[in-house]
């Protein structure tokens, strides 16, 4: 299979993609758009430092990888209550979740439920849940998400295509609909973070158009979110978690796993400090976890003057 792939400006520069050295610069480098990459948690974005006391987070796909980290690093960050959603088992994010809980004080309740995001039904029932269970939620985390095989358009398999749409995007949407009149009720945080990836503007030219289209409807679905309900104090954000080996990009061609360097805690961490307090600068805009969070704060006004971090049409 010869995939195409294209490394845009803040991917990295890449001089021959197909070049062992190009892909390790994109490592060395990471991104241009703030000079450092991080690869693994740093202290600004510790999840010992924000104090989410009284708040309600709620992350879907949280039985493992990066949702489970997620939950495991809103539990450090003094979340009250979590929300757990997946179709797989929760009982061990759920323990985890429960050992991380240690701030003085801390009382942590988890609600965790069997879900298929993409299922209307088993959305509305899960979020009615939450709301008996808290009577609130501060902050969600719409991080479930399905790959497809690498292929061609006509060489794809259309059950597997579709299955990318129905959990990455309809997942996405029903589950950000149902928490949207909660958010809109919270005195906290009301924070929207979207699981997208660098997939969505840049990398795989061919073999990925399941994937990849999902990922870039993802950033305009955050800046739809900011821009219906941002004067009603919700905030959100399509994120790249930076490449990390998990279930899901196991599959990936050996080429590629070198491109995986960085941790779970990266991420998990990157969208605790997202949800810290509600940066409406940022809302409605791509964040990579790999963006030194001070760097990127520096650049506060450059991204406000600019309208920068938003998919635009070249013309
Ligand atoms: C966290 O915030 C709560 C109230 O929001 C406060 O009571 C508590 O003292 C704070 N904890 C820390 C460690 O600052
Ligand atoms: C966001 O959460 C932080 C930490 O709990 C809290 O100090 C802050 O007041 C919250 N902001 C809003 C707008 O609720
Ligand atoms: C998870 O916990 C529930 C309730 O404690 C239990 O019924 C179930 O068997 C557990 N699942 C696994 C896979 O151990
Ligand atoms: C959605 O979930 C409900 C309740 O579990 C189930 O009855 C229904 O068949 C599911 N719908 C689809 C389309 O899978």
């Amino acid at each position: 299979m010869s995939i195409n792939m294209n490394f845009p400006p803040h991917s990295g520069k890449c001089g021959s993609p197909w070049c062992v050295r190009a892909l390790l610069m994109v490592l060395l480098l990471g991104v241009e758009f703030v000079k450092t990459a991080r690869h693994d948690t740093y202290p600004a974005i510790d999840p010992t430092k924000t104090n989410l006391t009284g708040q309600v987070a709620l992350i879907t796909g949280a039985s493992k990888g990066i949702g489970k980290a997620t939950a495991v690093a809103f539990a450090q960050a003094g979340a009250s209550g979590l929300v757990l959603l997946a179709r797989s088992d929760l009982n061990a994010t759920k323990a985890a979740c429960e050992a991380a809980a240690k701030r003085p004080g801390q009382s942590l309740k988890v609600l965790a439920i069997n879900v298929d995001v993409s299922n209307t039904t088993q959305v509305n029932d899960a979020m009615a849940k939450v709301k008996e269970t808290f009577g609130r939620l501060d902050i969600v985390v719409n991080n479930a998400g399905a790959v497809s095989p690498l292929a061609l358009l006509a060489e794809s398999d259309s059950e597997t295509w579709w299955h990318v749409w129905d959990v990455n995007i309809r997942g996405t949407y029903e589950v950000t609909r149902a928490a949207l009149p909660l958010l809109v009720e919270s005195e906290g945080n009301r924070t929207v973070i979207i699981v997208s990836s660098l997939a969505a503007h840049g990398v795989f030219k061919t073999h990925g158009s399941a994937y990849g289209t999902t990922k870039l409807a993802h950033l305009r679905l955050a800046e739809y979110i900011a821009h219906e309900y941002g004067d009603k104090g919700v905030v959100a954000y399509a994120i790249h978690p930076g490449g990390i080996i998990t279930d899901m990009t196991s599959g990936a061609p050996e080429s590629y796993k070198q491109l995986y360097i960085d941790t779970l805690e990266v991420a998990a961490h990157t969208m605790v400090w997202l949800a810290r307090e509600p940066k409406t600068w940022l809302s409605g805009r791509y964040v990579s976890c790999q963006w030194d969070v001070e760097e990127l704060e520096a650049k506060k006004q450059e991204i406000v003057d600019g309208d920068k971090l938003k998919i635009r049409m070249v013309i």
